[in-house]
């Protein structure tokens, strides 16, 4: 009997060693992600990074974050996975659309200035009415035109631009130019218009040419909107 109370006794100190040496090294890690492009996303990278990695992934935040940027947020024992690792790994693991994953690092960039080059960009397609014949802002409605250029905002434009027109959406990634934060737009007068009715027509880079999938009416409620956005940092 004494026997097999002492067996107990140590094995439970043994367990109670060997579980601690195991969870010892656990840490928890956040990672910013780019490149979660379809609905499959999230759980396309999951997954395949429960797979190839011991880690437990805890949280994957696309909405509410504070950059603007996804957060992936896991668990894993620091003594048999190293940040540098999963990272690489995240690296290697490819979209349900074809697209590979990426951790962001980039800062973020606050007020980015009007350039030069716009300003006159701004200056020159305020005059080019033959080309896009209704360029005058023909909405009067302003308050409804605001509300509903909000909801064509959330729809369509804030996964790149990010809801508060911070320029991080959900899939923002690897542009070639990164969008301004749309607040440089905030309160500016009808000398804009032409600029930005042109730019949400036509799209450059890689911001797609909205003229072929809204109506122009659509198109001056997000405008009207688009110079509502304020700095959130305000
Ligand atoms: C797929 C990503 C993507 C989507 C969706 C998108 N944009 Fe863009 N947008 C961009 C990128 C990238 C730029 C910067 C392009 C450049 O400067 O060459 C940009 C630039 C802009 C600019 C010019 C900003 C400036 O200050 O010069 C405006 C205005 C704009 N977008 C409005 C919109 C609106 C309105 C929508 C929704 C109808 C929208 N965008 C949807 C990626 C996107």
């Amino acid at each position: 009997m004494k026997k097999v109370l002492s067996f107990l006794i140590l094995s439970f100190f043994f367990f109670y060693a060997v579980s601690n040496a195991v969870f010892a090294g656990t840490v928890e890690e956040e990672f910013k992600i780019e490149g979660l492009i379809s609905p499959a996303s999230p759980k396309a990278l999951k997954s395949a990074l429960e797979k190839k990695l011991e880690v437990k992934v805890i949280d994957l935040n696309l909405k509410s974050t504070k950059t603007g940027w996804p957060v992936l947020r896991v668990q894993f024992d620091s003594m048999v996975v190293s940040k540098e690792n999963i990272e690489k790994v995240i690296g290697e693991i490819e979209d349900p659309a074809g697209h590979k994953f990426k951790v962001h690092h980039g800062p973020l960039l606050a007020n980015a200035p009007i350039l030069d080059e716009e300003q006159k960009a701004i200056a020159i397609l305020g005059d080019t009415a033959e080309v896009f014949p209704n360029m005058k802002n023909p909405i009067t409605d302003k308050v409804a035109s605001v509300s509903r250029g909000e909801k064509l905002f959330v729809d369509n434009c804030a996964k790149c631009h990010g809801l508060s027109g911070n320029g991080y959406g959900t899939v923002a990634h690897g542009f070639t130019t990164w969008p301004r934060q749309l607040w440089a737009w905030n309160n500016t007068g009808p000398e804009t218009d032409g600029y930005l009715f042109w730019f949400i027509t036509n799209g450059r880079s890689d911001m797609p040419p909205w003229g072929l999938i809204l109506s122009e009416y659509n198109r001056w409620d997000l405008i009207n909107y688009i110079k509502t956005i304020k700095n959130p940092g305000e």
